[in-house]
């Protein structure tokens, strides 16, 4: 009965749209660097949560923990490309329910600092940007281009009618606005003020000149100069390597007054593949953290809670050809709550610092979620190799060219490049790779390459073939060429011209095959369920064939919705499908992440069926597992807080 009472004020809470008051005011109070929330002096203790990297179902417990830990606050971007996947057609449902997300947060009492980007890094997937921008005639991101700025505008356009009866003077809880996002860190002669004042003047067509608007920037003069708009209010962000005060000293040259203001205070950090897991020291961030209150600032932990890249939303770095990094999986970012929402020393070390300085709200904090673990291996019985049933996954195409993705209007997932040649052959050359190739002759696999391994992504593959393959050059043979598109660069100038697939050619025996007849096949791969309905009528690889690409599955039983994490140890590289959830990428051979998270709410009561898309070697047992442990730092775990803050 009690449950279903607090459920009923839970639905009242959430649905009911907030209701505007003359009394809600929030502003900044420039002669005492403050803000006033009604009248009244006020700092903000944020924590920033991704609504974009949590299933929804547990946005209330997350919120619910920020808030014991003492903060008033919680911050978050708006991803553009989770809206709006196809041009023109958007999506505020489930996940991308901003409007729930903002009623939550105020049911919780916690205020909102909202960063709708466009542009928002994030280590998201080409820093939020619809991928479908690339495709435009003329176009260039983040500076005042036409089918840049006409394509935010229709963005916004459906976006902040959604949002503004949210905002704090309508009766809701957004009590800062970002425009654009770290924009003095863009490119280093990039300082397009009239891009920045554009986006100032649409956020005021709709939410007016009252709400606090900001931008945000760092650690140079350059980027807080470019970054800015004359008269608006600076935030800076930086991480606890970083002295507080001589931080505001900086903030002094370019705003002698104003709230002092670490919009994301930088408590972990992200991984990449092939790199650490971050770790940064529960102590020092309370230190630095209780130094910032000292000073009376206002501080957003980022993140305070990470959350996850599900599916093909992770980000990537380049900055120049050969310099490619991709971000795992896992946004676990070391916060104060893990990737499953659990409490660390971390969050208990903040909410002291907290206890200093207000009345924590009456605990107790819940305890961590149970974790399931799987008793028996699962056999990944059903087999289907990608190249004997391509037809079931993508519709073909022959073209001149082994053209782009973009072209083929896909965002993500793979590509795959076939060219019927015969004569002898001495070797493949790849040029301009985005951004991982796996090449085949017939069935037998040459190799791979990733772009991060080889400037501009060029692989010269072994001499001599014919030889080594007992090619039969009069007969001819296949060339396939599988590529995955790892993530779309989301910092940098670089990210503007990051197309995926065969960016550049292919060279045979050093002629360039370019213009041959290619046979192209797109391969989002966003789900492998439709073609699991079809199981019975798939063809099976011929025998002794040796390993091609392919779908793994296995069925098992799990009568509880708690959270585990799917183990892909004996695989090599590939997508794991949890029943209708791709859960991202797997690649526990680079580390330093090894387990993907699998949220309790994406299995089924009883049967589920999980999969693997596995492009380079079968495990040899065939089977999989779910434990109850993360693994986030196959590698040695170090102290991170030598990472370099770009
Ligand atoms: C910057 C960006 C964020 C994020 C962090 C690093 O500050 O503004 O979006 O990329 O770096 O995690």
């Amino acid at each position: 009965m009690i449950k279903c009472f607090t459920l009923l004020v839970g639905l009242l809470l959430v649905n009911v749209p907030p209701v505007a008051s003359n009394s809600r005011s929030f502003s900044v109070d420039w002669d005492n660097d403050r803000f006033l929330k009604d009248g009244k002096p006020f700092t903000y203790q944020s924590g920033g949560m991704h609504y974009f990297r949590v299933p929804h179902q547990y946005w209330s417990d997350r919120m619910n923990k920020i808030k014991l830990a003492g903060m008033n606050t919680l911050q978050t971007y708006i991803s553009w490309n989770s809206h709006e996947q196809v041009e023109g057609e958007f999506n505020f449902e489930g996940d991308n329910d901003i409007a729930e997300y903002l009623s939550l947060a105020q049911s919780h009492g916690l205020n909102v600092v909202l960063r709708p980007g466009p542009y928002i890094c994030a280590e998201w997937t080409f820093g939020g940007l619809p991928y479908w921008l690339l495709n435009k005639p003329g176009m260039e991101v983040r500076i005042y281009n036409k089918p840049y700025v006409e394509a935010i505008a229709k963005w916004f356009d459906v976006l902040f009618p959604i949002i503004k009866p949210f905002l704090y003077e309508n009766g809701g809880p957004i009590i800062t606005v970002q425009v654009e996002n770290e924009y003095g860190a863009y490119g280093p002669d990039v300082c397009d003020k009239k891009y920045l004042q554009f986006l100032l003047d649409l956020n005021k067509k709709y939410f007016g000149e009252n709400p606090v608007y900001f931008t945000m920037d760092n650690t140079s003069d350059k980027r807080l100069e470019c970054g800015a708009i004359p008269g608006l209010l600076k935030a800076l962000d930086f991480g606890p390597g970083n002295e507080p005060a001589q931080e505001l000293k900086m903030l002094r040259k370019f705003q002698a007054h104003g709230p002092f203001i670490n919009g994301e205070y930088w408590a972990g950090w992200f991984d990449k593949w092939g790199g650490r897991h971050a770790n940064r020291s529960a102590t020092k961030v309370a230190k630095s953290f209780d130094e910032m209150l000292q000073l009376n600032a206002s501080v957003n932990f980022y993140m305070f809670h990470g959350g996850t890249n599900f599916g093909y939303t992770n980000g990537a770095m380049s900055g120049k050809p050969g310099s490619y990094n991709v971000r795992v999986t896992s946004y676990d970012y070391n916060s104060p709550l893990s990737e499953a929402g659990d409490t660390t020393d971390k969050y208990f070390a903040i909410r002291n610092v907290m206890s200093k300085y207000v009345e924590l709200p009456p605990g107790p904090v819940p305890p961590n979620s149970p974790k399931w673990k799987s008793s028996v291996d699962i056999q990944m019985k059903t087999q289907i190799s990608l190249f004997d049933n391509l037809e079931q996954f993508s519709t073909c195409v022959e073209t001149k060219l082994p053209s782009l993705m973009e072209h083929f209007n896909q965002s993500d997932g793979f590509i795959l490049y076939q060219l019927q040649w015969s004569g002898p052959l001495q070797n493949i050359s790849l040029y301009g790779v985005h951004d991982r190739a796996t090449v085949f002759v017939d069935r037998q696999k040459i190799g791979s390459v990733n772009r991060m391994d080889f400037l501009n992504g060029s692989l010269i593959l072994p001499i001599e073939l014919s030889n080594q393959l007992n090619l039969k050059p009069d007969q001819g043979y296949t060339i396939t060429i599988l590529v995955e598109n790892l993530g779309r660069v989301n910092h940098g100038s670089y990210m503007a011209i990051d197309f995926k697939g065969i960016t550049n050619m292919v060279l045979l025996d050093g002629e360039n095959v370019n213009l041959e007849k290619w046979r192209v096949c797109p391969l989002p791969l966003n789900t492998v369920q439709p073609a699991l309905q079809k199981v019975d009528n798939l063809r099976y690889p011929p025998s002794g064939s040796p390993f091609t690409p392919t779908i793994f599955c296995g069925s098992f039983r799990k009568l509880n919705g708690d959270d585990t994490f799917l183990d892909p140890r004996g695989w090599e590289k590939g997508m794991a499908y949890l029943n209708e959830v791709n859960l991202g990428r797997y690649w526990p051979t680079e580390g330093p992440q090894v387990t993907l998270y699998a949220p309790g709410v994406y299995f089924k009561q009883g049967e589920n069926t999980v999969c693997l898309f596995e492009i380079e070697t079968a495990n040899p047992e065939n089977t999989l597992v779910f434990t109850d442990v993360p693994i986030l730092d196959k590698k040695k775990q170090g102290n991170s807080d030598d990472l370099v803050d770009f």
